[in-house]
């Protein structure tokens, strides 16, 4: 992978209806001078399908990783992305893949980053589900086994969502994302308000 003396995020996306917010969390992350890859669940595609995305960035998926490797000496993908990225923002975390990370499944390119990723660099996690999932009594343990690891969560809010129901569960706003993200990077900065 070509060298950059950009600051690297990687972008993960699951299966919830706000990874149709990609582009806009990609395009602010490159306004912000971050080189972005991004990695997506065989669910999130569902979400990408009208997606306007740079042509420079390429979803990297587990069809890009298996067909990546063929031969002994062939790069291994999602660890060649832990080596690369400076930070791992996942954006949206669905309930699946939080309960995944939070049990150490690693069965996809998203769950294989999480599992492998440096626990000297950050991580940052944006839960984005119905209410009713996130007021299920699995979610509060599995979001506070996450952040005992030192993950960052950006606190998802309360709107009325995709499904028509209003209450907690929507993903955090772009900006905030991004804020963070630029906090993660730069720790001696004046922190955001709200940062945990
Ligand atoms: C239209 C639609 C929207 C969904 N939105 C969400 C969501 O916002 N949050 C969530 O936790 N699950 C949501 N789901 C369920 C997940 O897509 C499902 O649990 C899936 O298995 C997740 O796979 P992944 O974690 O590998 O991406 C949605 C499902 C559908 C069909």
């Amino acid at each position: 992978m070509a060298a950059s003396s950009r600051r690297r995020v990687l972008v993960g996306c699951t299966g919830s209806v706000a990874t149709i917010k990609l582009p806009q969390l990609v395009d602010t992350l490159r306004q912000n001078n971050l080189e972005v890859r991004v990695v997506v669940t065989e669910r999130a595609k569902h979400f990408l399908k009208d997606a306007q995305l740079s042509p420079e960035i390429q979803v990297l998926s587990d069809t890009v990783e298996w067909a990546a490797w063929q031969d002994r000496g062939d790069p291994v993908l999602h660890i060649d992305l832990v080596k690369w990225a400076d930070v791992f923002v996942i954006a949206p975390l669905d309930a699946n893949t939080l309960g995944k990370i939070a049990s150490g499944i690693c069965d996809n390119i998203v769950t294989c980053v999480a599992r492998a990723w440096d626990p000297t660099k950050p991580l940052l996690f944006c839960p984005a589900m119905n209410t009713k999932m996130w007021e299920h009594p699995v979610t509060m343990p599995q979001v506070s086994l996450l952040k005992s690891w030192g993950y960052k969560e950006v606190h998802c809010v309360s709107k009325t969502l995709m499904c028509g129901d209003t209450g907690m569960g929507g993903m955090a706003e772009v900006d905030t994302i991004v804020r963070f993200t630029l906090r993660a990077l730069n720790p001696w900065s004046d922190p955001p308000d709200d940062y945990p």
